[in-house]
């Protein structure tokens, strides 16, 4: 008999995650009279977006620079490398105001201007008028810690709503019938062990990123994009897996992040000859182009003997210059951080940074409502029913190759919302829920057991900590076939090593060993079908840049990567068409064109 017992739910809805994307749809469903659920690995105000720094853009035009969202539009899909889908930017784009007012009447405390508004500032890649009108000052900002602001009035709201959480719940997998239709989610509850089986009219993935499968990155540990691996495992695709966004200001050694912000507010890189090099590479954005080409030039600068440091692998984040007025004001967070991970008093010193890893712009595939879609013969946009993804999680697509910095807070709240309105416009509250297909925890309840009685030798960290060696070394900011190849091989051999590995934890409550190794097989999975994307993508794009292929290739490559994993190992890719086409005539679309800032 099973160690685990079974605790059965019904829901009209179950949300799984609790970060801004899905505190946001939960708080929208509910208000909506669905009944919701929202299942959480970590306390609410714990989740990832409490990390966010610098803003959240929207053309609000608080600054009188004469902003407007057609601009915010244009900066977005070249900030996309023409791999967004132009109605799908448009949605976010024009609903961004919308949002950003909504927020501030929930109760973010954002910084205020001398007139009492939304403090906006610059950040990079968001411009005037195509660029020629100089930067935007778009970025909502509530001093460097905008996402902390946002993220607890959101879980204040979804209290207010009356939304039921289940806290310190690891999800396992999804609940599908043999029709393809998402039923449900099953769970693990760390705190008394037991396995809970949620059914649902509709299951909405808001898990976040994968950043933890790399060495270095600005994420939190929690990062190991649970959602996306349990999609691998129902069968459907991920998108997009090849553009991993470095931020070109991680703090050397620590990985933490140090906003884009600090750049907004007139910061500037110096390599080791005390040059302000991103001039050579951006002459009109300078320090505030877009994150790729910013990455990319510190990485040069490096490679080419001008890195600072003993090692000389890294550079210098200057904002010495600015008042210590601004720096207390709009920079408290990072000028903490800068003390605590580098041992900088940022008012003398300039900081040591490196590229780090920071974004997923690939994940799970959806239209712009948040339905899931994948490929079904000749139908390349089929919607999964029953199953939504919103948040990092998901690919919309409106980062494309590569996001723009405050884009990330406003996708969770323009989809997080949109997921919500679809839900209204499409369930029915109470509606009785068929039964689930028989046996559904078993599969989960087998794995469980099977890793808690398996006797390996190896221990998670080592099989973990040589996986994000693998990716660091072998998909890093600049990419070619051979190095990506050594990476498959590589990252295989670190695989197969998964099943070797042995729990001293044999417990089934709060058993934090045997989430880490569940997080490790989500993290190995993605890490596959990453590699396997980036070495098919002949081209450089966005944050994808391959010196073998070192230019875009529109003729061949303007589309998706779909990428499944069979028999949890092995990648198949297939491809879908960009949208290049808007949802209404307020905007026109925007054809490729060189991408210089
Ligand atoms: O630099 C930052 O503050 C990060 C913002 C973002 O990733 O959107």
């Amino acid at each position: 008999m099973s160690r685990f017992e079974i605790v059965d739910h019904e829901y009209d809805v179950v949300v799984v995650g609790a970060g801004g994307a899905g505190l946001r749809a939960t708080l929208g469903m509910a208000a909506a009279g669905l009944k919701t659920a929202c299942i959480t690995k970590v306390f609410p105000t714990r989740s990832h977006t409490v990390a966010a720094q610098g803003g959240i853009s929207a053309a609000l035009n608080n600054m009188k620079d004469g902003d407007d969202w057609r601009n915010h539009f244009f900066d977005t899909i070249k900030g996309s490398d023409w791999l967004g889908d132009q109605d799908a930017i448009e949605y976010m784009c024009r609903h961004a105001i919308p949002a950003v007012v909504e927020l501030e009447n929930y109760g973010v405390p954002f910084t205020r201007t001398e007139e009492g508004k939304i403090y906006q500032r610059p950040f990079g890649g968001h411009t005037i008028d195509q660029g020629k009108g100089g930067m935007a000052k778009r970025a909502c900002a509530a001093a460097d810690r905008t996402g902390h602001a946002i993220l607890h009035t959101l879980y204040q709201q979804c209290l207010k709503h009356k939304s039921e959480f289940f806290i310190e719940h690891f999800s396992l997998d999804l609940i599908m019938d043999e029709a393809g239709v998402c039923r449900g989610v099953i769970s693990y509850s760390l705190e008394d062990g037991k396995i809970h089986r949620f059914s649902a009219q509709t299951v909405v993935l808001a898990t976040g990123g994968y950043g933890r499968m790399f060495q270095s990155c600005t994420s939190a540990h929690t990062c190991t994009g649970d959602g996306n691996a349990m999609v691998l495992r129902a069968g459907l695709p991920l998108q997009d897996m090849e553009f991993i966004q470095f931020h070109p200001t991680g703090i050397y050694g620590a990985g933490c992040l140090i906003s884009e912000g600090a750049r907004g507010e007139g910061g500037y890189l110096t390599n080791s000859e005390g040059e302000k090099f991103m001039a050579r590479y951006a002459p009109t954005a300078k320090d505030l182009a877009s994150r790729d080409v910013v990455s990319r030039a510190i990485t040069i600068e490096v490679n080419e003997g001008r890195g600072v440091g003993p090692e000389k692998d890294h550079a210098y984040l200057n904002i010495m210059h600015l008042s210590p007025e601004v720096i207390q004001e709009r920079l408290p967070g990072i000028s903490e951080s800068a003390r605590l991970f580098a041992g900088v008093d940022v008012t003398k010193e300039p900081i040591p940074v490196v590229p780090t890893v920071h974004y997923n712009m690939g994940g799970i595939p959806t239209n712009r409502h948040g339905e899931v879609i994948t490929k079904v013969g000749d139908d390349v946009e089929k919607v999964v029913p029953g199953l939504m993804a919103i948040g990092e999680g998901a690919c919309v697509s409106v980062h494309g190759a590569n996001r723009l910095g405050t884009n990330s807070l406003l996708d969770l709240v323009v989809f997080g919302r949109a997921a919500a309105l679809r839900a209204k416009e499409t369930l029915t509250p109470g509606k009785a829920l068929p039964p689930l297909p028989p046996h559904a925890a078993e599969k989960a309840i087998a794995l469980l057991s099977g890793h808690l009685t398996h006797t390996g030798t190896l221990k998670t960290g080592a099989v973990r900590a040589r996986m994000q060696k693998v990716m660091q070394r072998y998909c890093s900011v600049f990419r070619t076939e051979a190095v990506l190849k050594e990476g498959i091989a590589a990252l295989q051999a670190v695989y197969q090593d998964y099943d070797k590995i042995g729990l001293s934890d044999k417990t089934i409550i709060w058993n934090s060993e045997l989430v880490e190794l569940l997080e490790l097989k989500n993290l190995l999975q993605q890490s596959i079908v990453t590699l396997e994307s980036a070495l098919a993508r002949q081209e450089s794009r966005g944050a994808h840049a391959r010196d073998d292929y070192p230019d875009r290739d529109d003729t061949e490559w303007l589309k998706h990567t779909y990428s499944w994993l069979d028999d949890d190992t092995t990648a198949r890719l297939a491809y879908r068409p960009v949208h290049m086409y808007t949802l209404t005539d307020d905007v026109a679309v925007i054809p490729p064109r060189k991408r210089v800032y």
